[in-house]
């Protein structure tokens, strides 16, 4: 245990400081979310950095699967010209709270949290994860998606007042790089 904190701790402040004391903050979520209207392609336009995301171009895209569950395929394009891609399966824990899902890329492996705080499903989506290390401290991930490649100046700053309320701190938030990405189509 103390180990896996030290290991934490490392990739935490090698990840510009994604972690914070305490317990997570429980934001509000969207309400009476679809999740038939929210599937497709999505385009990330700002993120808190995420370690395991190295590229550009990054994009993720959802599926309903038969079975209720989400098929999800997040893709990016490495600086060496190769799109990297990844699979994993979305899933609704608790029917009556639809907008919180739990995220897993590897059999075995508990999932992240995948909490869909704001989304109109046809131009933005705000999305949140953040995890609980023994009541100690939490790390936590954002992403503001949006179907286009682009997003207005007016959505992203009412995107951020949603973080902001949540206790997220905004300044943290990056960029990502959208141009150049005719390859991922
Ligand atoms: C969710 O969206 C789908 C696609 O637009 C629609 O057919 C369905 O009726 C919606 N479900 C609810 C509960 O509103
Ligand atoms: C599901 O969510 C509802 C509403 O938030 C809550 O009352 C209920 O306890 C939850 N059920 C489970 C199994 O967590």
């Amino acid at each position: 245990m103390k180990v896996l904190f030290v290991l934490l701790l490392t990739a935490a402040a090698a990840d510009c400081q994604s972690f914070h004391r305490g317990r997570c903050p429980q934001p509000p979520v969207q309400e009476n979310f679809n999740v038939t209207k929210y599937m497709g392609t999505w385009y990330e336009i700002e993120k808190l950095p995420a370690m395991f995301e190295k590229g550009k171009c990054n994009q993720a895209t959802y599926s309903l699967l038969e079975d209720g569950t989400v098929k999800v395929r997040n893709a990016e394009l490495l600086s060496n010209g190769k799109i990297s891609s990844i699979e994993g399966v979305a899933t609704v824990k608790n029917s009556s709270q639809p907008a919180i899902l739990d995220v897993s890329f590897f059999k075995g492996v508990p999932g992240a949290p995948y909490w869909v705080l704001s989304t109109d499903y046809h131009s933005y989506a705000l999305v949140y994860s953040c995890s609980d290390y023994f009541g100690l401290f939490h790390v936590d991930f954002a992403w503001i998606l949006a179907r286009p490649r682009v997003l207005t100046e007016d959505v992203i700053s009412q995107l951020h007042d949603k973080l902001d309320a949540a206790g997220v701190n905004i300044k943290r938030l990056l960029v990502s790089d959208q141009t150049g990405c005719d390859v991922m189509t």
